[in-house]
């Protein structure tokens, strides 16, 4: 049954003070040119995954559904992603997925998304997946890329407009729930205890975020992941009575706090603020504890789907699809709705230091305008 799922992800939910975007928004225009660059799985992933042969893709109906054109485009949601948000906030176009051929000329201006649904941080997260571009491989193609930048501006501005750019990268929940927890006795949880094995993550996840850094990258967004447990998927398969998952719950609460020291560790060998932590532990109790206080109507059944909570096998055509998406914290077994994607992304641009770290992405983006004109 498992090996039947579709991506699973760090589901980053998220407790978000709705605070207003005014500094948000009078940044965004000053900041059109700024660049983004997307790494990660498939929380962030835009549509690489439908020019690869694999089970992990999210390009069919009612995938969509809340987009102008109600087309799947590749993106687990109803409508925009995270990424999706985040290009609103900096006034610029949703950045390409870098496998579309679309992505060429002046486009490669606006940035690219190298995600792919389905991987880890290990390389033997998702292989069930098949075909899935692994952490690496998206970070050569970041290196490729900066080469076909370089060819249409030249290599000053190339590394100029590296430097000068968003990242954001996404990956870590795929390690517990598509490997460690994916069968029991899995080939991981045989080799160690899950404390062993969050400390093997992060400084695996500490080398990728060096190689960023090697590559050019100065400001990168890094989310941890929300609550393993609570999502409709595995409330379905282990949790009968809705709460949430004890193991996932606790494979999640050792690695949040070591990701984020694991980030300060990083920024003081630098001496810079380069890499920004999104707290989303912190972030994912109230939201799922209190949906109604951000008007969802439940956390717990996925809008689309079949099965307990509707939690079970793939969202498809013939799945139960609830009628307003807006009411729902989870669109899919394991993917938030547009609307709850929105508020994770209000949170990472105005929310206080428990919720994004050392500050929050609206204050990042005035401080660079300031410091760049
Ligand atoms: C993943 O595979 C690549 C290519 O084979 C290798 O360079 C890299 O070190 C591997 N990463 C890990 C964490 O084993
Ligand atoms: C976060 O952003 C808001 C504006 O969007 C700002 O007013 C606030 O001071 C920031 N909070 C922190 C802790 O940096």
């Amino acid at each position: 049954m498992l090996l039947l799922l579709p991506m699973a992800s760090s589901v980053v939910v998220a407790s978000w003070i709705v605070l207003g975007l005014v500094m948000a928004t009078s940044t965004t225009k000053v900041e059109a040119a700024r660049a983004f660059f997307v790494f990660g799985d498939s929380l962030v992933d835009n549509g690489n995954n439908n020019y690869l042969a694999t089970t992990a893709r999210a390009d069919s109906p009612p995938y969509g559904i809340d987009t102008p054109s109600r087309r799947a485009t590749g993106r687990f949601s109803n409508g925009k992603n995270i990424p999706d948000f985040i290009s609103d906030a900096l006034g610029s176009e949703p950045v390409l997925p870098y496998l579309s051929p679309e992505l060429r000329g002046n486009k490669l201006l606006v940035g690219a998304n190298f995600a792919s649904a389905g991987i880890g941080i290990l390389n033997d997260t998702g292989i069930q997946f098949i075909n899935i571009i692994r952490m690496f491989r998206q970070l050569q193609y970041f290196a490729e890329y900066q080469g076909r930048l370089a060819d249409l501006v030249g290599n000053d501005e190339a590394q100029r407009i590296v430097s000068d750019s968003l990242v954001l990268i996404t990956v870590g929940g795929n390690d517990f729930v598509n490997n460690y927890y994916l069968v029991p006795f899995s080939a991981r949880s045989r080799q160690f205890s899950l404390p062993d094995y969050v400390r093997y993550l992060i400084s695996e996840y500490r080398k990728l975020l060096m190689k960023l850094y090697d590559l050019g990258a100065r400001r990168v967004l890094v989310t941890g992941t929300g609550p393993l447990g609570c999502v409709p998927a595995e409330l379905a398969m282990r949790s009968p009575s809705g709460q949430c998952a004890p193991d996932l719950q606790r494979a999640a609460s050792l690695y949040n706090p070591q990701l984020v020291q694991m980030i300060n560790g990083l920024n003081s060998e630098i001496g810079a603020t380069i890499f920004i932590a999104s707290n989303t532990q912190q972030q994912t109790n109230d939201f799922i504890s209190n949906p109604g206080a951000y008007g969802f109507i439940t956390s717990k059944i996925a809008c689309c789907g079949q099965g307990p909570f509707n939690g079970l096998g793939l969202c498809t055509v013939l799945s139960n699809l609830c009628p307003n998406r807006a009411q729902y914290v989870f669109w899919d077994p394991f993917h938030p709705s547009e609307r709850a994607n929105g508020i994770i992304v209000d949170t990472i641009l105005s929310g206080s230091t428990d919720y994004i770290s050392p500050m929050n992405l609206s204050t990042l983006l005035a401080l660079d305008y300031q410091t760049r004109t």
